[in-house]
Order: C-alpha cells, then structure tokens, then sequence
C-alpha cells in the first residue's frame, strides 16, 4: 500500500522561559522523536492521555506548529513525496489545500458573525479557487456532502447544534478538496450518539474522496471504531504501534495494556470521559530517567530506571518501545 504521510524523527520542544528577560531555562518535550507512516485511504489512530502531545504532533504535521527536527514527507498529486518542514511559504501554502485540520469545539473555531456560506466559501476564495455563482455552487456542494442543506446557508452558528457545527468544520476543512485531515479530537465534545453520527460521516466521506486520516483522541472506543491502525504515545513518544486489531486484542506495551483496561470516568468539564491511570503522568519538562514509563509500570525492572527502551518489531507493522516486549503476558482488551 502506499504511503501518504511518512514521518521520521518528529520532535518539537517548547522553551520554558523565566524571569523578565526570557532566558530558556529548559524545554517541554512535547513531541521526541516519533515515526509513524500514514497510508493512502487510511485512518491512523493516535491515543494517549491528556498532555502527552497529540495535538502538539497533529499540528506539526501541517507546520501550524513549527517543528523542531524531524522530516514530515507528503506525498502530493504527482506521486512525489514533499519535505514539508522545508516547503517555504508558498509551497506551504499549497500543500496546505492538501491538508487540513478538524478540531474539537466546533463552538470555539466557528466565527459567530460569519454565515455558513462565508465559513465554508472562506478557503475557497482564499485560494483562489471558486467566485460569483461557481463559489456558491461548490458551497451547496460542500454543504449537502456533510449532510446538511442548501436551506441553511444563510444561517450564523449559533442556529446549529454541536453536531451540525462539527459538520460544518468538515464542510469548511473538505472545500479545498484535501486528501490528508488532522482530526484532532473532532468527536469529544459531543454526546455519544452525535459522535457515532459525525464518525460514521467521517468513514463515507473518506471512500468517497479517498481520504487519509490521523485521527487523535483519548477516547479508545472511538480510536477503535475509526482506525485501522493506532499508535499509542506517552510523554511525547509513540510506544506502540499497531493495526487496530492486534493492538486492542494483543498488546505488547505495558502502557497500552493499562489503557485498555483502565475504565473511562466522565469528566463534567469536558463533556467528555477521560482515561484515569494509576499514579501520576511524567512531566514532559522533566521525565523520568530510562523508560519514561517505569514509574508507573508494573513490569518495571532495574534496566528499566536507566536505559531507554529501542523500538522493537515485534510482527509486520507492529512496533513497540519496551525492553521486555514479547516476553511479558499482557492482556487485551474484550
Ligand atoms: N504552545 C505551547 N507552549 C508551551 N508548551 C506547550 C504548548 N502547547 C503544548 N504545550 C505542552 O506540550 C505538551 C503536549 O501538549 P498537547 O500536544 O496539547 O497534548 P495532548 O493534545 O495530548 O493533550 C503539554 O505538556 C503541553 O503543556
Ligand atoms: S521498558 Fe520497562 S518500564 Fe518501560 S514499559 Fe517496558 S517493562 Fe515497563
Ligand atoms: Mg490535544
């Protein structure tokens, strides 16, 4: 299969500063040294807890954070892979109607004084795409192929419900006809029947325009139903990379297996569940020494507390960064 995204080496670390003169003092590792490689027409799924630098990793992908190392390799129409970290601006600016980001409060990123049709025109006109009766034609387009009608064009976002303005946020993302979308927690605002909806329009629109993802969430069930391959990250770093299949039936990492088998609890203030672990997650300012995980692991030896473990192979297309992967019985999930 080929490849649409391949990413090598990605890291980006945020100066801490202090004091009035803005010395650095250190760094947040918000992402370190990841690899992962998307496929053409493929959803790849990235979980993790909160602050382990999913967003931090989606945006990079589109340089709307600037990363700093790695390679981020698109391949464009012609079949020829692009360095995004390396296209100046125009090249960005052209690789950018190829890639686009889906976020998660489709309350907050909706201007409320702009009508649908200025919301989901907007790009089209900023690319120089579509005006006068063209634009409003692709916009009727757009906005039937998210499911809503051409009778609500006219309408302001607050007319809508969570879900209607999540389907608004994709008609806007798919107008300069993308191939790649970062969905960045696109369905944990909303309630569960609504996100079943939204992913669901998610999967038809993907065959239909042959679509690749990277879906981020922290919510298993909704990487599960989506992905068709997930990548687990913990403190900046993936630890396992999987298919969705053999990831929840036969994990090898130790953080995967306490994932799966931690129990969501609701969180009141995110209208959303979140995955509680027991004890605390490193500081990605000062992470613990050797596997970041050890603190936490029940599997922990001494090797653990001061080496870091290598990315193993452990079978085709499954990867995972533990010393002990393959010779410890974990367990799936149901
Ligand atoms: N603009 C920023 N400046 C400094 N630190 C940041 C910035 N954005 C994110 N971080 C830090 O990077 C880490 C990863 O954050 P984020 O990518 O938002 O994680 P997630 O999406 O998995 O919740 C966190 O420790 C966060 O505080
Ligand atoms: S390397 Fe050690 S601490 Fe890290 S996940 Fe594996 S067993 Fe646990
Ligand atoms: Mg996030």
């Amino acid at each position: 299969m080929e490849s649409i995204l391949r990413v090598e080496g990605l890291t980006k670390y945020f100066p801490i500063r202090k004091g009035f003169l803005g010395r650095t003092v250190g760094s947040v590792k918000a992402v370190d040294d990841v690899r992962l490689t998307v496929n053409k027409g493929e959803t790849f799924g990235l979980v993790g807890e909160s602050g382990c630098g999913k967003s931090t990793l989606g945006r990079c992908l589109l340089r709307a954070t600037e990363p700093t190392g790695g390679s981020i390799l698109f391949r464009d129409r012609s079949g020829a892979e692009l360095d995004v970290g390396r296209l100046d601006k125009p090249g960005l600016r052209n690789v950018r109607r190829d890639m686009q980001l889906v976020f998660q409060d489709p309350y907050s990123s909706l201007n409320p004084r702009m009508t649908v049709t200025e919301i989901v025109g907007e790009p089209l006109i900023c690319h120089g795409i579509a005006k006068g009766s063209e634009l409003r034609r692709r916009v009727v387009e757009l906005i039937e192929m998210v499911g809503l009608s051409a009778r609500q064009l006219d309408r302001y976002p607050h007319a809508f419900s969570g879900g209607q303005r999540q389907r608004i946020c994709i008609a806007r993302a798919l107008a300069t006809s993308p191939r790649f979308l970062v969905c960045d927690e696109a369905v944990s605002a909303l309630d569960v029947s609504v996100q079943a909806q939204i992913l669901n329009l998610l999967r038809e629109l993907q065959e239909r325009l042959e679509l690749s993802y990277l879906f981020i969430s922290h919510d298993l069930g909704v990487i599960r139903h989506i992905s068709d391959k997930v990548g687990v990250m913990y403190v900046g770093k993936l630890v396992e990379t999987a298919s969705t299949g053999e990831l929840f039936e036969r994990p090898f990492h130790p953080y995967t297996e306490a994932l799966l088998s931690a129990k969501p609890i609701p969180d009141p203030r995110r209208k959303a569940e979140r995955i509680v672990l027991a004890g605390e997650v490193a500081n990605p300012a000062n992470p613990p020494s050797g596997c970041y995980f050890h603190p936490r692991c029940p599997y922990a030896r001494d090797v653990c507390k001061t080496a870091a473990p290598p990315m193993k192979q452990v079978a085709k297309d499954h990867v995972v960064a533990c010393h002990f992967a393959g010779e410890l019985q974990l367990r799936g999930a149901l």
